[in-house]
């Protein structure tokens, strides 16, 4: 069992951070993916970032398989969106650094992706439903963008209050 990452939450400035390239796929970096998978089902959730786990390198790990299917573990690394087309909304899309939000967020209905597997091996992905949305939410933190960035700036005031309000709610405590 590989020691599981602590996943960054808003309003931690890192997560606006943009990632750098992996430019050589060593065994630290296989290391991080394993780790990174292990906290993503852990947590669990659907994709994880490495900038949400304090690493501002370019690499992500999802698992869109359904509860009843075997897991299928994907990692991309140095992933880039090279063509997009169509518009969809997103219902209630949440994401493990924004903890207690959902919401309906403008997407892409299709995208295409280029990346590196974790062989260091090209691959070219075209992607539609929710594997779009999923690779459009995680190639978003590689340039330190959270899904709170695209809903209405009411709703994220709104959220944002509430992140300030529980965060002097647990100084009290602590004091
Ligand atoms: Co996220």
């Amino acid at each position: 069992m590989v020691e599981l990452f602590e996943i960054l939450t808003y309003p931690n400035e890192f997560l606006k951070k943009s990632s750098r390239q992996v430019e050589n796929i060593d065994e630290d970096i296989q290391l991080i993916i394993d780790r990174m998978a292990a906290t993503m089902y852990h947590a669990p959730g659907v994709g994880l970032a490495a900038i949400q786990v304090g690493i501002d390198l370019s690499i992500i790990v999802y698992d869109i398989s359904a509860k009843d299917e075997e897991p299928d573990l994907q990692v991309l690394i140095n992933p880039v969106i090279v063509e997009s087309s169509g518009s969809t909304v997103t219902e209630n899309e949440g994401c493990l650094s924004v903890p207690d939000l959902q919401a309906n967020v403008k997407r892409h209905e299709f995208v295409r992706v280029n990346a590196l597997d974790r062989h260091g091996n090209s691959v070219q992905l075209e992607a539609k439903d929710l594997l779009a949305i999923v690779l459009q939410h995680e190639i978003d933190h590689l340039n330190g963008v959270l899904f709170i960035d695209r809903i209405s700036s009411l709703k994220r005031n709104m959220y944002k209050k509430r992140v300030k309000k529980q965060i002097k709610r647990n100084e009290r405590k602590k004091a």
